[in-house]
């Protein structure tokens, strides 16, 4: 049993998730294969919302769509009472579909459409987060157009917080695309006048991804409360307080970790010291803490070559199916999930997909204690979030399929297909 993963069971030969045979699940579904535990899911969205909840007492946790959009994904947490934070049409969609409370749902993005911010408007979602004053001042004209009076807007502000993780996750830094200018919200706020329909009811920061330093959340809550009074004096009550997501996972063994207790007193906790506890609710945006390690992608080799002194061993999964560690040089854990000698090896392996790219690697001298042989089966773990999510049909292969299980049951969840 893996501490950190107990819904997994490796061992040398074999691993089982959620009580299943990852080879029988080879087998009747195919590979490559997402596989994703949702018991699993549920347990981490429910340790994540008693966290929060039990130091503030008006929390929603709006699951963001965007890092695991499977629908047995989403319908699980929409009954487990998760809200949705979504960026497309679709989303909004899908969350509906799944029994969200239209109330409970997020729009967000830093560029959305005419017909995203009118389709948001119809479906009367809870906040639309605006990246510019521009956007606000779209949302008013549509929301006219439409004949929808009340439509709640929050700003995203861009406070200039710059969280230490990959660059290409950072999203607080002053001349990133992202968010609304503190100063600017204030000046629109004191001036302009021509809401009417909507009205600025939530401030939204969400400053960047994978992120595991406690203090810049805590940084982020101070300025958010800080931010709401200047706007109170002007006469704008923020009624929703939106702390995005971002809290990161150890996808490496000795990878330092913040905990979801820091996480919630850094956030929720700081939030109910402030002098707005009971007057707001607080919505989390989290994606990655909740799904990352409900999922494994599994992968059978084709083959295993050599090429100098690298031992490919080249698996049918590629980065069309799973594109962090080609994107971000992400680093993934590996691991033998059925193999057919049952020695011990301290052979390294470069594991590799089938595209012709020579960033489609998923990772480099690996020792994964086994020798491997043409047939045999990886898991890449914690491939739950922006996994599925983030594939695509790149060199003309199908999308992966996903297949759920949960107490030893296993269904599938979406087939292979274009
Ligand atoms: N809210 C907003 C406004 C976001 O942009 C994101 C993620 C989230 C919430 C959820 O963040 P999370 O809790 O999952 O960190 N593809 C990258 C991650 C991109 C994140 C994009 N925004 C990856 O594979 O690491």
């Amino acid at each position: 049993m893996d501490k950190r993963r107990p819904h997994l069971n490796i061992s040398r030969a074999s691993l089982r998730i959620g009580g299943v045979e990852a080879r029988s699940l080879a087998e009747k579904y195919g590979t490559p294969l997402y596989v994703t535990d949702v018991g699993r899911l549920a347990e981490r969205f429910n340790e994540a919302k008693a966290a929060l909840s039990s130091r503030y007492g008006n929390v929603l946790v709006a699951f963001a769509y965007k890092s695991n959009s499977t629908p047995p994904v989403v319908e699980r947490l929409a009954r487990e009472g998760a809200g949705a934070t979504v960026v497309s049409v679709a989303g909004i969609e899908l969350a509906i579909r799944h029994g969200v409370f239209p109330g409970d749902i997020v729009l967000d993005g830093p560029s959305k459409s005419k017909e995203e911010l009118s389709a948001a408007i119809k479906a009367g979602v809870g906040m639309i987060n605006a990246e510019s004053t521009q956007e606000a001042r779209d949302v008013e004209a549509l929301s006219r157009a439409l004949g929808s009076k009340g439509v709640r807007l929050g700003f995203r502000v861009n406070f200039g917080i710059e969280a230490e993780t990959h660059a290409g996750l950072a999203t607080g830094g002053r001349e990133h695309k992202f968010g609304v200018a503190r100063d600017e919200v204030v000046k629109f706020c004191r001036d302009d006048r021509s809401l009417t329909f909507a009205r600025v009811a939530g401030l939204h920061s969400h400053i960047g991804s994978q992120v595991s330093d406690a203090g810049v959340f805590r940084r982020q809550t101070e300025e958010m409360v800080s931010l709401a009074g200047e706007l109170e004096a002007l006469g704008t009550d923020v009624e929703e307080f939106n702390l995005g997501g971002g809290l990161g996972v150890p996808y490496k063994k000795e990878d330092g970790e913040l905990s979801i207790g820091d996480y919630a007193d850094a956030t929720a906790g700081a939030f109910a010291r402030s002098r707005w506890a009971g007057r707001a609710r607080l919505v989390f945006e989290l994606g990655r803490w909740v799904v990352a390690d409900s999922t494994i992608l599994l992968t059978r080799v084709n083959y295993v070559k050599a090429a100098g002194r690298v031992r490919w061993a080249l698996v049918d999964a590629g980065m069309n199916d799973f594109i962090r560690p080609s994107l971000y040089g992400a680093y993934h854990e590996i691991v033998p999930a059925w193999t057919s000698t049952e020695g011990r090896s301290g052979a390294a392996y470069d594991v590799a997909g089938p595209v012709c790219e020579s960033t489609d690697v998923f990772g480099r001298g690996r020792r994964l204690g086994v020798s491997l042989a043409q047939g045999d089966l990886l898991a890449i773990l914690d491939a739950g979030a922006y996994g599925s999510s983030m594939s695509s049909t790149y060199n003309m292969r199908p999308l992966t399929a996903v297949a759920t299980v949960e107490d030893g049951r296993s269904a599938l969840a979406s087939p292979r297909r274009f």
